[in-house]
């Protein structure tokens, strides 16, 4: 095979995110669509030139079909993914994976016995300070990391969509945001073994729950890493801080970036066109990883294993939270690359 044709399910705001990334992938064309809005698929295929379908399991019936990219709602990221790939189909699935890691599991048993190749939307770790801070880490500038302080929170009310409301088919803050921040820290830290949270509704209405999480998650090598997620300030802020034997680093996503070594008197600034500067865009390096696996028959660069990792760990600050205890888990440490 040396084109993937691709089908769409989901023509939301993420669908067209990846259709973007994907024009730039020579060897990907979208052959056709679906979402069970009529008016939004018979839009965005009108636009595309390709054929549309309000089942998915139509698209999914398609010949011409090789592989689905899948940016529905999260509760459906499971079904949808386990039907494609009962079809034969390669599966690309947004982020989170699924709302839990009992659903992972079966995604990955189904992917495997149907020989398809699932591969997850963890696109964070291709984004300028992300990618560049883990760069850093794995040349050991910063010696051995010991430390993580990774904080993502925002204003209540702050994200499109009427089904980010509904705690049964968004899941959760955790699912819906912070499974990327979740994933950062296990390509940091790599293997983690136990999970410590709390949990807090401080505020009622606008918010996706918990709307404030502090989480702390420890790692076979002795690292440990502390998140602060939610929906809780007006301010809001993305902010990572890394300490290791040789040096720190902090940085605020899109605005500053700083590396300081120990003995150094002062921190020194990083600028943005040697952070983000020839930076293949995220949404087109994620979708062209997937198709080359499936041309190459090589294995994904974020396999199922790796989302299930990052769902193990919200699954295990969900049990601390209640039981008001540490959990330990056994996931995995992330493979991809950065
Ligand atoms: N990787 C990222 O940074 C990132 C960013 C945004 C969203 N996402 C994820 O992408 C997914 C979609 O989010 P979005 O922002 O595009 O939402 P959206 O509401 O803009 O779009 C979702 C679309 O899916 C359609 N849909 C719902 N159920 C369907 C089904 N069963 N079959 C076909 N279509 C269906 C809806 O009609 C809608 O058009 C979510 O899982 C979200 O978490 C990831």
């Amino acid at each position: 095979m040396d084109k993937v044709h691709v089908g769409l399910i989901g023509c939301g705001g993420m669908g067209k995110s990846l259709m973007k990334g994907m024009n730039g992938v020579k060897s990907a064309s979208l052959v056709a669509v679906s979402d069970v809005s009529e008016k939004a698929v018979k839009a965005y295929a009108e636009e595309k030139g390709v054929a549309w379908h309000t089942d998915h399991r139509e698209l999914l019936a398609r010949d011409d079909v090789d592989g689905v990219v899948i940016a529905v709602p999260n509760k459906f990221h499971a079904p949808v993914t386990i039907d494609a790939a009962q079809a034969g189909k390669h599966v690309f699935c947004e982020k989170p994976m699924a709302m839990n890691a009992a659903e992972c599991r079966e995604m990955i048993s189904t992917c495997d016995a149907a020989g398809v190749k699932l591969q997850i939307g963890q696109v964070l770790r291709y984004h300028g300070d992300f990618k560049y801070s883990l760069q850093i880490v794995r040349d050991g500038e910063l010696g051995d990391l010991f430390y993580g302080y990774i904080a993502r929170y925002g204003t209540p009310g702050g994200l499109p969509g009427a089904w980010r409301s509904d705690p049964d088919i968004v899941g959760n803050w955790l699912l819906e945001v912070s499974v990327h921040e979740i994933d950062y820290a296990r390509l940091l830290f790599g293997k983690p073994v136990a999970v410590t949270a709390w949990m807090y509704d401080q505020l009622s209405e606008g918010t996706v729950k918990p709307d404030m999480c502090n989480m702390v998650v420890e790692f076979a090598n002795g690292g440990v890493c502390h998140l602060v997620m939610g929906q809780f300030s007006a301010l809001g802020k993305v902010e990572a801080e890394l300490s290791g034997t040789k040096g720190a680093v902090r940085f605020h996503w899109n605005k500053d970036f700083v590396v300081r070594k120990m003995g150094e008197e002062q921190e020194c600034s990083v600028d943005r066109d040697t952070i983000a500067g020839n930076l293949e865009l995220p949404t087109q390096r994620e979708v062209r990883e997937w198709i080359e696996c499936i041309i190459h028959d090589t294995p994904p660069t974020i396999p199922g294993s790796e989302g299930m990792a990052n769902i193990q760990i919200v699954d295990a600050a969900f049990v601390s939270a209640r039981e008001k205890r540490r959990v330990s888990i056994e996931g995995s440490g992330a493979t991809g690359g950065c």
